[in-house]
């Protein structure tokens, strides 16, 4: 078995949730590094397991609706993949008022966090537990893998596969539902996509490099990811005291300033780097409102290497004053940095945040897009941003403002549900007519 392919990112120019499994949290306040490896979480096999034997042995009486939809995804690991999963079935549970089909989930591609079941809302677990209960039979059941294609049938790396027993039919139909954030997808992926019935991808960019890398047109569908703006509401929080969670770990004194709050990865090359040295070489000490601290100071960086349960996600947007990345901040009317490539191409404008010019591209240099293009992101464009978001509050509350109003329009929950409820219901519909 191959190791998981190392789902490279470059969080705070993307949506940061997406791929990571180990989330870290970077405060970057107005007045470095001594890195604390990370530690990742424990991954522990849960109680949880789902057990696909009984998802489909038992041939219980099922009442109508009959019609299913087996959603796979790593719901219990707290990746990006895990994140939208969640934010699709919810908007699904929550918002059809006369489904025509029900959702069954089951845990796939990706390790098993304790730590995030354990943070996740009472609700959403309540949900989880009858959701994985459903019992479908498979001759009426879409299948959604929800994951990279690595983790399709056959597997490359140690997982349920998705479908689960292959492609021979068993089920009414299989989509696969994924993304990539360099300028293409890989041949191997391409063909594990043209073995899916649809492909869906979250933005237009990913709908153009699919199709130029040799996926079939008339399978990919774009289908936009909800963002949870009920729970993502700035007015239902208090922040998180965020010096109390971080480790300083450069500057010195007391008290934030102006904060700006990045997530992700802890890995090199995801952007982190570019995003310190555009904030070390902006800021000084000096920038601290409440330090007297010498001019040659540093400005304040911390670190939060515990986990954050995903239900305090709010509160911690809730104390930064802007973010580098992205759809939940803007949720929370956080006035938003992030390259203008990619996925924020989608939702970010100048209107509503701050896009970073792409400037120049590069070769990713390691792991499985080796030699793929992305955007390289420009300190010097950057550190612009970031003064003037700190510099021109009143524009960046407009435009923070102005995020969670497009946010609220083309991402809430019961708009993207009726999205993936038509889509479903038309797949049912073109297979039963065959
Ligand atoms: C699915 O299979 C079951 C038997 O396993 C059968 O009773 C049912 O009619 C089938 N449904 C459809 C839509 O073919
Ligand atoms: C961001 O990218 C989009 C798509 O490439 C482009 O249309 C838009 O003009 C860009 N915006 C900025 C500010 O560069």
């Amino acid at each position: 078995m191959e190791p998981p392919p190392d789902r490279t990112k470059r969080p705070w120019r993307f949506s940061t949730f997406i791929y990571s499994s180990s989330i870290l949290f970077l405060l970057l306040s107005i007045l470095i590094l001594s890195f604390t490896t990370t530690d990742l979480y424990k991954t522990q096999t849960l109680r949880f397991t789902f057990n696909l034997q009984s998802l489909f042995s038992k041939s219980k009486p099922v009442s109508s609706p009959s019609h299913c939809v087996l959603w796979m995804a790593p719901f219990l690991s707290s990746g990006g993949y895990s994140s939208e999963a969640w934010s699709y079935i919810l908007s699904l549970r929550r918002n059809l008022e006369n489904p025509k089909f029900r959702i069954a989930i089951e845990h796939h591609g990706d390790l098993q966090s304790i730590e995030f079941w354990n943070g996740l809302a009472r609700e959403t677990k309540e949900v989880a537990i009858e959701m994985h209960g459903t019992e479908c039979r498979p001759n009426e059941t879409i299948v959604v893998c929800h994951s990279e294609p690595g983790a399709w049938y056959p597997p490359l790396f140690e997982t349920l596969p998705c479908p689960p027993y292959g492609y021979n039919g068993d089920f009414r139909a299989v989509i696969g539902r994924t993304m990539f954030e360099t300028d293409r997808v890989n041949r191997e992926h391409v063909e594990r996509c043209n073995r899916m019935d649809r492909v869906w991808v979250p933005t237009e960019f990913h709908v153009s490099s699919f199709v130029r890398s040799g996926v079939d047109s008339s399978k990919v569908v774009k289908i936009v990811q909800p963002v949870d703006v009920d729970v993502f509401d700035p007015l239902k929080y208090e922040p998180l005291d965020l010096v109390k969670i971080g480790d300083l770990v450069l500057g010195s004194g007391l008290g934030l300033g102006f904060v700006f709050l990045s997530v992700f990865k802890w890995e090199q090359r995801k952007g982190w780097d570019v995003l310190l040295r555009a904030y070390l070489r902006e800021f000084s000490g000096e920038d601290n409102l409440n330090l007297e601290e010498g001019r040659d100071g540093y400005p304040f960086v911390y670190v939060i290497d515990k986990h954050i349960a995903q239900v305090d996600l709010p509160r911690l947007y809730k104390a930064a004053d802007a973010f580098v990345p992205i759809v939940e901040a803007m949720a929370m009317s956080l006035p938003v940095i992030a390259t203008n490539w990619s996925g924020p191409t989608e939702y970010l404008t100048e209107e509503n945040g701050y896009p970073l010019v792409v400037e120049e591209m590069s070769e990713v240099k390691e792991g499985p897009f080796e030699g793929h293009q992305w955007a390289e992101p420009s300190v010097d464009k950057l550190r612009v941003l970031m003064r003037r978001v700190m510099s021109e509050p009143d524009e960046a509350k407009v435009k923070g403002k102005r995020g969670r109003e497009d946010m609220v329009k083309n991402f809430a929950p019961e708009v993207v549900a009726k999205v993936v409820a038509d889509q479903i219901e038309s797949i049912f519909e073109e297979k039963t007519r065959r």
